[in-house]
C-alpha cells in the first residue's frame, strides 16, 4: 500500500480507517517531538539536512532525498506489504495462517519483544547526540544524522504496533519509551549496550557496525514471526538499516586508509605522533564493540528462545531458506560453552541453542567486513591483520560472563588478564587521544577531518563538495 503523506502522522496502514488508534498516536506525536528536542541530536533544529524518506516500501527507489530541518521529518507508519498466503514457517503452528491479531496466550511474549528491540531504538539517538558536534565532514554529519531520524522512526514502528495491538498496556508501554534513557542510573535503557557512551566517531563507526548489525539480526528473526504485522515492520525496517552498517563499515574502513597513508608516508606504525589512529588501537575497540554485541544475543542455551520458536513469535535468520524440517523437536546444535572454568563444546537440543545459532549467523556476518578492512590495509602495503577476538573475550551475559578471556580463546588468571587487559581494550589514555582527535566539527563542503579519508563516493551520487548540511 502506497504511504499516504497527506496526514499528520504518514502512514501505510489505512490509520485514518481508525480514528481511536489514530487520536491515540497523535497524541503520542508531540512527545516524541519533545523528546527528540531534549535527548536528540543537540542544537540541530534549525539545521537543513539531505536526508532521505521513504516514499514507498517495495524494493525499487523507496527513498527520496532532499532537504529537512529534523523536526520536521515525516516520521511514520510504514510496513511492508501483505502477503495474503503468508504460513507460519516454523514451530508448533507450522503452516497455519500467520496472525493478524495478538493471540492472547502470546500477548505478554509479543509485547515484551516489541518492547525491548523498540527500546534500542531512541537510545541509540541518546547515545549519539553529541557527535554532531565532532564531525569529520558534513558527509559524516549527514550520515549521522539520516542514521538518528530513521532510528527514530523504528521506534514509531514498534510505537504503532503497542498502541494498535496491545490496549492499554501497550500505550503505557509507548509512553515509558520516551521516559527511560541511555545511562540513566534510575531509568536506563533496557540493554546494556544500549547504556554504553558512544563518545567519540571511531566508538559510532564500530557501534553501527557491529551494534547496528545486532539490530539486523534481531529484526530478521522478527521479521520471520507469525505476528505478521511485526514481521512487516521488521521487514521495511531492515532495509533502513542496510545504510546504518554501511556508514561503519565505510566509516573504519576511511579511519584505516588514513592512517596506512600516513605509515606509508612517515614510514613508521607509531603515528599518534602524526595525528591518526594507530591500528593497535582500531584493534581494542573493535574488541570492545564486538563483545559489548555479542551480549545482545543473550543466553548461549536458552528455554525463552527454544519457546519463542516453537510458538512461532521469533524464527531464525533467514528461517525459510534454511532446509529442515522447521520444527526442531529432534535436531540437536552444537556450542560452545563453560565448564568448571574451561571453554567447552557441548551438543544440546538445537531449540536450545536458537541464540547462539544467530549469534554464530552474526559472527560470520561481522567478519567479512573485517575482510575488507583488511584488504584495504594490505592494499596500502601492510600486513597487520585485524581479528574479530574469540566469542568468550569479556562478555557479561551467557556462559562466559565473568570469565578472563584472552582474545584468542585462552582462560586466564586473574593476574594474567589484569596484566594484558590494557592490550586487549580501550585504556583511558587510549580514549583520551581518540578524544584529541575530535576537533570541533569540519563544516566546509569538502574538507574532512585529518584523521579520515574522503569517501569513495557520495550520498546519492552527490559530488565531493556537496553541502550536505546548512546550518541556519
Ligand atoms: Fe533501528
Ligand atoms: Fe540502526
Amino acid at each position: 500500500m502506497a504511504i499516504d503523506y497527506s496526514q499528520l502522522i504518514p502512514n501505510n496502514v489505512d490509520l485514518s480507517s481508525d480514528r481511536r488508534l489514530q487520536r491515540a498516536l497523535e497524541n503520542w506525536q508531540p512527545r516524541f517531538l519533545d523528546w527528540w528536542k531534549d535527548m536528540g541530536p543537540d542544537g540541530t533544529q534549525a539545521y537543513e539536512v539531505y536526508l532521505r524518506t521513504a516514499i514507498s516500501t517495495d524494493s525499487n527507489g523507496w527513498a527520496n532525498f532532499g532537504f529537512v530541518r529534523m523536526p520536521e521529518y515525516r516520521w511514520g507508519i510504514f510496513l511492508a506489504d501483505r502477503d495474503p498466503e503468508r504460513q507460519i514457517a516454523y514451530g508448533d503452528n507450522k503452516g497455519k495462517p500467520v496472525w493478524q491479531d495478538v493471540p492472547g496466550e502470546l500477548r505478554s511474549t509479543l509485547r515484551r519483544l516489541i518492547v525491548t528491540q523498540g527500546d534500542t531504538e531512541p537510545a541509540s539517538v541518546e547515545q549519539q547526540r553529541l557527535l554532531g558536534k565532532t564531525a569529520p565532514s558534513l558527509y559524516d554529519l549527514r550520515n549521522l544524522f539520516q542514521i538518528n531520524v530513521e532510528e527514530g522512526r523504528h521506534l514509531w514502528a514498534m510505537v504503532y504496533l503497542l498502541h494498535a495491538y496491545f490496549g492499554r498496556d501497550g500505550r503505557e508501554e509507548a509512553e515509558e519509551m520516551l521516559v527511560r534513557h541511555s545511562g540513566d542510573p534510575d531509568k536506563p535503557r533496557i540493554l546494556g549496550a544500549f547504556n554504553e557512551a558512544t563518545p567519540d566517531w571511531l566508538s559510532f563507526f564500530m557501534f553501527t557496525y557491529f551494534t547496528d548489525r545486532d539490530g539486523k539480526y534481531q529484526l530478521a528473526s522478527l521479521a520471520e514471526s507469525g505476528f505478521d504485522p511485526l514481521a512487516r515492520s521488521c521487514r521495511f525496517m531492515l532495509t533502513e538499516e542496510a545504510h546504518h552498517m554501511f556508514v561503519g563499515e565505510t566509516g573504519i574502513t576511511r579511519i584505516l586508509q588514513r592512517t596506512c597513508e600516513l605509515m606509508k608516508e612517515h614510514k613508521t606504525d607509531d603515528v599518534r605522533s602524526l595525528g591518526v589512529i594507530d591500528l593497535a588501537t582500531m584493534q581494542k575497540y573493535l574488541n570492545f564493540h564486538f563483545s559489548v554485541s555479542l551480549d545482545l544475543f543473550g543466553q548461549e542455551a536458552s528455554t525463552n528462545a527454544a519457546n519463542y520458536y516453537t510458538m512461532g513469535v521469533k524464527g531464525r535468520f533467514l528461517e525459510t531458506r534454511i532446509d529442515d524440517d522447521h520444527l526442531l523437536t529432534n535436531a540437536t546444535y552444537e556450542i560452545d560453552t563453560a565448564e568448571d572454568g574451561r571453554i567447552v563444546k557441548k551438543t544440546v537440543p538445537a531449540l536450545q541453542a536458537l541464540n547462539e545459532r544467530l549469534r554464530q549467523d552474526y559472527i560470520e556476518d561481522c567478519a567479512k567486513g573485517v575482510l575488507r578492512w583488511n584488504k584495504a590495509i594490505e592494499r596500502a602495503g601492510f600486513n597487520f591483520e585485524m581479528k574479530l577476538p574469540h566469542r568468550a573475550f569479556n562478555r557479561r551475559i551467557g556462559a562466559f560472563a565473568g570469565m578472563r578471556i584472552s582474545p584468542d580463546g585462552r582462560v586466564l588468571s586473574a593476574a594474567d588478564w589484569a596484566a594484558h587487559e590494557g592490550k586487549w581494550l580501550p585504556t583511558d589514555e587510549d580514549r583520551a587521544y581518540v578524544t584529541s582527535l575530535m576537533g570541533p566539527a569540519v563544516t566546509e563542503p569538502g574538507k574532512f577531518a585529518h584523521w579520515i579519508a574522503p569517501p569513495a563516493r557520495g550520498i546519492n551520487n552527490q559530488p565531493g563538495d556537496f553541502e550536505y548540511v546548512r546550518f541556519n
